[in-house]
């Protein structure tokens, strides 16, 4: 029997679909025990707090958290709005059983999916609000128009879109905070640093209104930079956009 404090772990991956390779939170799997505490230091809390803020999310609103990782800006969300219907979509199984354990420790229900953002695993217009915090940029380039897309699709009409991400100009190649140390495999095989100046490189396309464009491309309106912050040495950007 369902308690309003349920937590669901789903794979939404395709029965038999060979997973595509994806960037972990920490940049390697094996780093994960480290992403809270570092991001936790990096101050990483306050700038989900800002995204809540300037979703305007209220109570009984569906949210879907889109590279959620380890599940704290679901968790913000779903606490600090209480009555709202928080998904967390992420490739990285560890990560959402991670954000699992946070969730029923802390009794806030929600249901965490592994998936991609360029195919999410939840219907057309199935939520009024998209989340997502540090994530697009460990999105594969060839896959972030794709992603764009699908945060349209599962967006009701007049439903809203709140991103935190790195931008590069002004990025200071910043050394410290959750991505050092790793690499990441592409689609296409080629092996992307993550290392010391990897966020940069990772986050290029999302400043100068690169992220404002990717929005508009996906036929979403109304779209803008509608705050600029720094962490750990690195410019990062709030955009917001709605469904039509
Ligand atoms: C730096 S972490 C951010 C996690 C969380 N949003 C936060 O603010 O702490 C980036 C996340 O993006 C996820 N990710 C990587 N590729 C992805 C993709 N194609 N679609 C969705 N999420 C992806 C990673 O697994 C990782 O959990």
């Amino acid at each position: 029997m369902s308690s309003q404090h349920d937590v669901r772990l789903i794979d939404g991956l395709a029965p038999g679909a060979s997973p595509e390779p994806y960037l972990p939170a920490a940049g390697k799997t094996w780093l994960l025990p480290l992403y809270d505490p570092l991001t936790r230091l990096g101050g990483v809390r306050r700038r989900h707090a800002r995204v809540v803020e300037l979703a305007g999310i209220t109570s009984g609103d569906r949210v879907l958290d889109l590279g959620c990782g380890t599940g704290n800006l679901a968790l913000l969300v779903a606490r600090s709005v209480p009555g709202t219907v928080v998904t967390g979509v992420d490739p990285d199984r560890a990560s959402l059983e991670q954000a699992a354990r946070k969730a029923r420790r802390r009794r806030l229900p929600m249901t965490l999916v592994r998936g991609y953002g360029q195919a999410i695993p939840m219907p057309d217009e199935s939520v009024d609000h998209v989340v997502s915090a540090l994530a697009l940029h460990h999105v594969d380039p060839d896959a972030r128009a794709a992603t764009a897309g699908e945060i349209r699709r599962v967006l009701r009409p007049g439903g809203t879109v709140t991103i935190a991400d790195f931008s590069a100009p002004g990025d200071e190649h910043g050394s410290g905070g959750h991505g050092s140390g790793g690499h990441g495999a592409s689609r296409h095989g080629r092996r992307r640093t993550y290392g010391h100046n990897s966020r940069h490189a990772l986050a290029e396309g999302n400043g100068d209104g690169g992220l404002v464009q990717l929005l508009t491309g996906a036929g979403l309106v109304g779209a803008a930079e509608v705050d600029h912050d720094r962490i750990a040495g690195s410019a990062l950007v709030y955009v917001q956009a709605h469904r039509p």
